[in-house]
């Protein structure tokens, strides 16, 4: 039983459900949509990009506070998993709905699987740290995207024997839809986007922003929005606005400091129009995790609006800089890449689309030695 709740979920366990499915005496998936984002943009475009089968069962949570919404999710997973007892169930990544399930799952004695393990940003204001390392302390097996996730685990005593380092899933969705990703031009068109407003030869930064620590007080989304006004004097902005920080920009009333011509408002876009944005990008500001990956595996620079990353393969091997809301140093970091001298980084050990795999190699492996099937 796989679990996906949020945006980022869908591209971690599609390419894992097409690789189970590859064997042909692999046991039956099921796929439960948590509903924790519930927009079409936030969802159902996704699914179809993804080619990810339709959910068997969807909860309809929706959103509310982090509490509410961990409880609502953990009480209506319980009886899906009280009617239909999997032999595992498996989740991914660091949302509410991750957690959530995982908890359900575990106090009712199923095994439980965690793709996208042990990455830590030591930052325990994140609601996401606090998911993961939850959600990693009980856990069977754990499935980890760079080594640095296994010497985590192992100073928070999980056994060696269940981590298994077996590359990025993200990647394996990016690099199986990479031919089809709809160029920059067909985005800006659909979207009504003059390409007067762009840069010579179209050039464009893209920009996305959703954490709390960015949009959630009235004094940090501000910042960042100056942040952002003062690169759109140098290269021309897109962003792809998230509904949190829509409702905050809206809610806090600071819609006047997006008046700039150059900072050019997108709605959330699908998998297919996002990867054709990333990889035509001059450069990409950021407070996505998904995103620190997929430009390090593009090789597009990427400026970290965060003041940490729990991907830190990124920023020793890849394109990413951990920037923050500095301004001077967001300055420099944009002078650098549009004078060409950007960072250029490497792929990252096992990022080569053949993650998931391997999880399904090892998985049903492991299952198939497990003795006493769980809902024997
Ligand atoms: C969640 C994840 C975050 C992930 C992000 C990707 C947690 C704690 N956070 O954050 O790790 O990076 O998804 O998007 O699980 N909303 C809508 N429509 C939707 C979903 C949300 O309008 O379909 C609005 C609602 O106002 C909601 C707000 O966005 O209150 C926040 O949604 P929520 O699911 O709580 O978290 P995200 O910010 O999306």
């Amino acid at each position: 039983m796989c679990v996906v709740g949020a945006r980022p979920n869908y591209m971690k366990v599609a390419p894992l459900i097409r690789a189970i499915h590859r064997d042909p005496s692999a046991p039956r998936t099921m796929l439960v949509h948590t509903g924790q984002h519930y927009d079409v943009a936030m969802t159902e475009q996704l699914f179809a990009d993804l080619e990810l089968k339709s959910p068997d069962i969807n909860l309809d949570v929706g959103s509310g506070t982090h509490a509410v919404q961990t409880a609502e999710i953990m009480q209506r997973f319980e009886p899906v998993i009280d009617r239909t007892p999997p032999s595992c169930v498996v989740v991914v990544g660091d949302v509410n709905s991750t957690l959530a399930c995982g908890l359900v799952a575990v106090k009712k004695g199923i095994p439980l699987v965690h793709v996208e393990a042990g990455l830590r940003s030591f930052d325990r204001t994140m609601p996401e740290e606090i998911n993961r390392l939850l959600t990693d302390q009980i856990c069977d097996v754990l499935y980890t995207t760079e080594r640095s996730a296994a010497e985590n685990l192992r100073r928070e005593g999980i056994e060696m024997t269940r981590v298994h380092f077996v590359g990025n899933v993200m990647i394996d969705s990016l690099k199986a839809s990479l031919a089809h990703a709809v160029g920059s031009g067909v985005v800006f068109a659909d979207n009504g986007i003059d390409p007067a407003l762009l840069g010579e030869g179209g050039r464009f930064g893209l920009v996305t922003l959703h954490r709390p620590s960015n949009v959630d007080q009235p004094e940090s989304l501000s910042e960042a929005l100056a942040i952002l006004g003062e690169v759109s004097g140098q290269l021309p902005l897109i962003w792809p606005l998230h509904p949190r920080t829509r409702k905050n920009i809206e809610r806090f009333g600071l819609t006047k400091l997006l008046s700039r011509r150059r900072v050019i408002l997108l709605p959330p876009q699908g998998y297919l129009e996002s990867l054709g944005l990333i990889r035509e990008a001059t450069l990409v500001i950021t407070d996505s995790g998904g995103i620190q990956e997929e430009t390090t595996a593009l090789g597009v620079p990427c400026l970290t609006m965060r003041e940490n990353t729990e991907r830190p393969v990124t920023v020793e091997e890849g394109t990413n800089v951990v920037v923050g809301r500095n301004r001077p140093l967001v300055r420099h970091c944009v002078g650098e890449i549009l004078a060409g001298r950007g960072k250029h980084g490497g792929i990252p050990e096992l990022w080569d689309g053949r993650a998931s795999e391997r999880i399904a190699a090892h998985l049903l492996a492991w299952l198939e030695q497990r003795v006493e099937p769980i809902f024997a």
